[in-house]
């Protein structure tokens, strides 16, 4: 009774502040009764570890039960020589008393590690911090008091100060870079006011925190590292990676994984693509609602074949070549077995993996664990999402008119192939196209120039590319390896897309064609970042005198045409349009796989979401500020499909099934589940907790 009490309990505001501990210690102190054998609770100072400076000599804690199967794997004596040295690193506590200036007892060490005050503890860690947002009960109970300033100031107003403090960033044209660390920084201070802030201005946050400027933090993220955040597995965790799971904190339901082997289209960044999984899941948070307790960003070290990091004295990576082959994929395998041992229901996202490993990687998992590629799967959803926006903005009625088009995509990659598989099937799908039929809309390119049936792939890098390969013949106009002009010219397209990383790619002879042929064509320069753009939306609008319909990868503002000054709309294909929705739908309907056809219906949810007044102006996306509501419609759809599919959980089922047309139950549902930046309660009267616990 008292145990069902208690978990249900765990549900409440309270939960926030972590540990059961938390509960179980205090009592008079507003806490929760349920047993108490300390008088204070010091319980902070446990769930933050304090221990783990020594290991070997303070007493180690309470072990998790679940984790005694890798009991010995954890325990065992390190395995390579490399390990070995690396154990052999750690000091002993004797060694260090002994390096002291002067004597220290061994209440001073306990004092430094396991029982510092509770008020300053709080303070310092970001996950409870509220600074000058404690009320006063909160910084009488908590031991808060006098520790900050005596004004009180609500998450709005600290918002809103630290919001003054990037717009002035932004007018004295500050890097960007420093706009990232000041975020950074408030992170780290404060999570809670950190997504707040975030979430409340996310249109201009997200290319701070994430693409573009990521990914220069990314290019120095060793030297940028201040605090750790995520979890690293290298190739010298294998054997090792069940047990290492539990060395996070909680209960997890997004992974955000990435190798570090292409960030961003700046290439190979080993151990610092730890940068890009983080501000991944900063937007899981902001934009889906994933509560940041419950994500973890992680990145696979499996070397790096960088040399300019090899060389860094600095750099926090392993020092060796990347993996390959088969010791490569034992590492991946490792990982996701762990993932799933230890956290069965959650989510598993690949980021930034190279072309010849990602589409392994995704074909290898995506039918028994539920995982999926954002650059190659979400990319190509956003941009599906993209089309069906154009073809309203063209002033289609239906969607049936994706058959009309013809995509010239430039780059053969991971991203580009993604794509195309999409298009293509919502060419067949919606189009009513037969799949032979619908490999007529698609010209491919990579640096080659056009790939036709002449062309020699290689196996499996290339195996997407076949078919289209297959169904390109060449001809004298049209012979393989043509150039993109030519392409453009003789195939009369009327859409042309980018995911070469190519910049500049587009010139002004192959827009201005695309112009001519045209009353308003489609042209997504996709590469990321901005400086990989195949082009800009100045040159675009330029070219086409501001009749294109414009989309890419990166950031760009709108601009004018040359000639009538008409203003062409610089929409941004951002994936965060689909990512969070798409995760969050998949977790919500306790899925086990994520299909084509919940990305597909992402991809409608998006362009449903269109105002008459936004098509008007050019608008193929919704407005990025309403990030929650979109993901929220895009996580109803994927619930749906995934109901459709027999995969939804039955509760959930139940909902749909109660619902009405405009899927009212389901939304709110979802709406429900979405966490919410807000400081929680943290002191409550005991007598109140008795209450709700009985209540609940
Ligand atoms: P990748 O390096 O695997 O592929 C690049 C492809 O471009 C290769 O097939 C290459 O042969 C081709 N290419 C190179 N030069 C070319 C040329 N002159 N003409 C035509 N093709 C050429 O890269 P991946 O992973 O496919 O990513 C490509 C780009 O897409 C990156 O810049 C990435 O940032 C971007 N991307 C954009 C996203 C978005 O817009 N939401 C999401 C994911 C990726």
């Amino acid at each position: 009774m008292m145990r069902a009490a208690l978990r249900r309990f765990s549900a409440l505001p309270l939960r926030r502040l972590g540990d059961k501990r938390w509960h179980s210690s205090a009592n008079d102190d507003g806490f929760d009764a349920t047993s108490s054998s300390k008088a204070q609770p010091t319980l902070i100072s446990e769930a933050i570890d304090g221990f783990s400076v020594f290991p070997q000599e303070l007493p180690t804690r309470a072990r998790d039960p679940s984790r005694d199967d890798f009991i010995n794997d954890a325990t065992s004596p390190p395995r390579t020589r490399e390990q070995q040295m690396e154990f052999d690193k750690h000091e002993s506590l004797r060694d260090w008393l002994g390096r002291q200036s002067r004597k220290r007892s061994v209440d001073e060490i306990v004092v430094l590690t396991g029982n510092m005050h509770r008020g300053s503890e709080i303070l310092h860690n970001a996950v409870y911090n509220k600074g000058t947002g404690f009320n006063h009960s909160e910084r009488e109970r908590l031991g808060v008091r006098g520790l900050v300033p005596p004004r009180f100031f609500s998450i709005e107003q600290q918002a809103e100060k630290i919001w003054q403090q990037q717009v002035v960033m932004r007018e004295s044209n500050a890097p960007k870079i420093a706009r990232w660390r000041h975020l950074q920084a408030l992170k780290d201070r404060n999570e809670t006011l950190f997504y707040r802030l975030l979430q409340t201005h996310v249109e201009e946050l997200a290319p701070v925190i994430y693409t573009p400027t990521v990914g220069e933090a990314c290019l120095n993220y060793s030297r940028f590292f201040r605090r750790a955040r995520g979890m690293f597995f290298t190739k010298d965790d294998v054997g090792h990676m069940h047990s290492m799971t539990y060395n996070w904190r909680g209960d997890v339901k997004i992974v955000v994984v990435t190798d570090g082997s292409r960030v961003l289209g700046l290439g190979d960044l080993g151990a610092h693509g730890m940068g890009i999984s983080i501000g991944k899941l900063d937007l899981y948070v902001a934009g889906g609602g994933f509560d940041p307790q419950e994500v973890l960003p992680v990145c696979l070290d499996v070397g790096t074949n960088n040399k300019s990091l090899l060389n860094d004295k600095w750099y926090f990576g392993l020092n060796s070549q990347r993996l390959e082959g088969g010791d490569y994929y034992r590492v991946i395998d490792e990982f996701m077995r762990a993932i799933r041992h230890r956290w069965p229901n959650a989510l598993i996202q690949f980021e930034d993996f190279q072309t010849k490993h990602a589409l392994e990687i995704l074909t290898n998992y995506r039918n028994d664990y539920l995982c999926f590629n954002d650059d190659i799967q979400g990319t190509a959803a956003v941009v599906l999402a993209g089309v069906y926006g154009a073809l309203k903005v063209l002033g289609g009625k239906e969607r049936s008119e994706i058959r009309k088009q013809k995509f010239v995509m430039c780059g053969a990659g991971s991203a580009g192939m993604g794509i195309v598989a999409m298009l293509h099937k919502a060419v067949v799908k919606s189009g009513g196209l037969s799949e032979e039929e619908a490999y007529d809309n698609f010209y491919i390119m990579d640096n080659n120039g056009l790939i036709t049936n002449e062309r020699k792939l290689e196996f499996p890098r290339e195996a997407a590319v076949e078919p289209f390969a297959k169904a390109r013949k060449a001809t004298k106009e049209l012979p393989d390896g043509a150039s993109l002009l030519d392409v453009v010219t003789k195939s009369k397209c009327t859409a042309l897309l980018g995911a070469s990383t190519v910049n500049g790619l587009f010139t002004e002879d192959v827009l201005r064609q695309m112009g001519e042929q045209n009353e308003r064509p489609i042209i997504f320069p996709l590469s990321n970042p901005t400086s990989n753009a195949e082009c800009t939306s100045e040159e675009a609008a330029k070219a086409t005198d501001g009749r294109a319909v414009f989309s890419s990868g990166s950031p760009f503002e709108d601009a004018k045409g040359a000639v009538s000054g008409r203003l062409m709309r610089a929409n941004q294909g951002n994936n965060l349009y689909i990512f969070p929705g798409l995760g969050l739908g998949a977790l919500l309907s306790g899925a086990k796989t994520i299909s084509e056809e919940m990305l597909v219906s992402s991809a409608k949810a998006i362009s449903d979401m269109l105002t008459e007044d936004q098509i008007r102006r050019g608008c193929i996306f919704p407005l990025i500020k309403e990030i929650r509501n979109i993901s929220a419609r895009v996580a109803v759809r994927v619930i749906k499909q995934a109901a459709e599919e027999g995969q939804a959980k039955r509760s959930v089922v139940a909902i749909i099934e109660s619902d009405d047309e405009h899927d009212t139950k389901l939304y709110k549902y979802v709406k429900r589940a979405q966490y919410v930046p807000e400081y929680r309660p943290t002191v409550f009267p005991v007598e109140e907790i008795r209450r709700t616990v009985d209540d609940y």
